[in-house]
């Protein structure tokens, strides 16, 4: 059975994004991964389908009505029993590729993506299980990132990369965890006067292999440091202390 994500957004088209563009979309396409869109607009009963409310205390802004939303997601749960049931919000625990393998083991997703100044307090406690941000900005509404956490899963899920582009070998993955990638190349083997370095041309794996360790560890260093120090409390192997 496809891995199972259900949206509740007022803009369903932004979907999209996901399901008719490159790796994701193939990942639709091969029944690996099914994305199905919940529209609280749907569940309005008034004439103007009504979809937002005034803030209790008054000030700028308006929330998110809590009738429609609640019966969106009571449908999207029904729709997708088991399912983990997360709102995208910059208050959540931030969205880590730990954080993304840790959902892709789940048995499916109820993504929540708030628009206005967001959701009634007590419909967060009552129906979500768990807050994601996606970084320390503010964005218009949920739905970007819901969908920059759909990508991020859906990648790890079995099948959905080949082997050519494996998920293991990415920055943050397998030997490289917690690393910058390195840097890459493809033809001409000059551009604006510079050559692709020459050991990439020498067909000799294992010394590509640690060239390629060399220049992760040290972009790395230069740009993010922080994470160095993750990857020293685990512990440097041999070959790392080495270079
Ligand atoms: N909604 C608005 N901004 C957000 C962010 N940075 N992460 C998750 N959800 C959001």
């Amino acid at each position: 059975a496809p891995f199972a994500v259900t949206l509740v957004t007022l803009f369903p088209d932004m979907a999209r994004a996901v399901t008719d563009f490159g790796v994701t979309r193939r990942a639709v396409e091969n029944g690996l991964l099914a994305l199905e869109t919940v529209n609280p607009r749907d569940f309005t009963e008034d004439r103007h389908r009504t979809v937002d409310d005034r803030p209790f205390g008054g000030g700028p802004g308006m929330v998110m009505k809590v009738a429609p939303l609640e019966k969106a997601l009571l449908a999207a749960r029904e729709g997708n029993p088991g399912a983990r049931v997360i709102y995208l919000s910059p208050q959540g625990q931030p969205l880590t590729q730990a954080k993304a393998v840790a959902l892709a083991a789940q048995p499916g997703l109820v993504l929540l993506a708030g628009r206005y100044e967001g959701v009634d307090e007590r419909l967060l406690d009552a129906q979500v299980d768990e807050q994601v941000s996606i970084g320390d900005y503010v964005l218009s509404g949920g739905e970007l990132p819901a969908l920059v956490l759909i990508d991020a899963v859906s990648r790890l899920l079995p099948g959905v990369l080949g082997h050519q582009d494996s998920a293991e070998q990415d920055s943050f993955s397998g030997e490289f965890e917690d690393l910058l990638d390195c840097p890459h190349y493809t033809r001409p083997e000059v551009y604006q006067g510079q050559a692709v370095p020459e050991v990439l041309l020498s067909g000799n794996h294992e010394r590509i292999r640690r060239w390629r360790l060399k220049q992760a560890l040290g972009r790395t260093w230069q740009q993010r440091p922080d994470l160095l120090e993750r990857r020293r409390a685990r512990g440097l192997s041999n070959e790392e202390q080495q270079l």
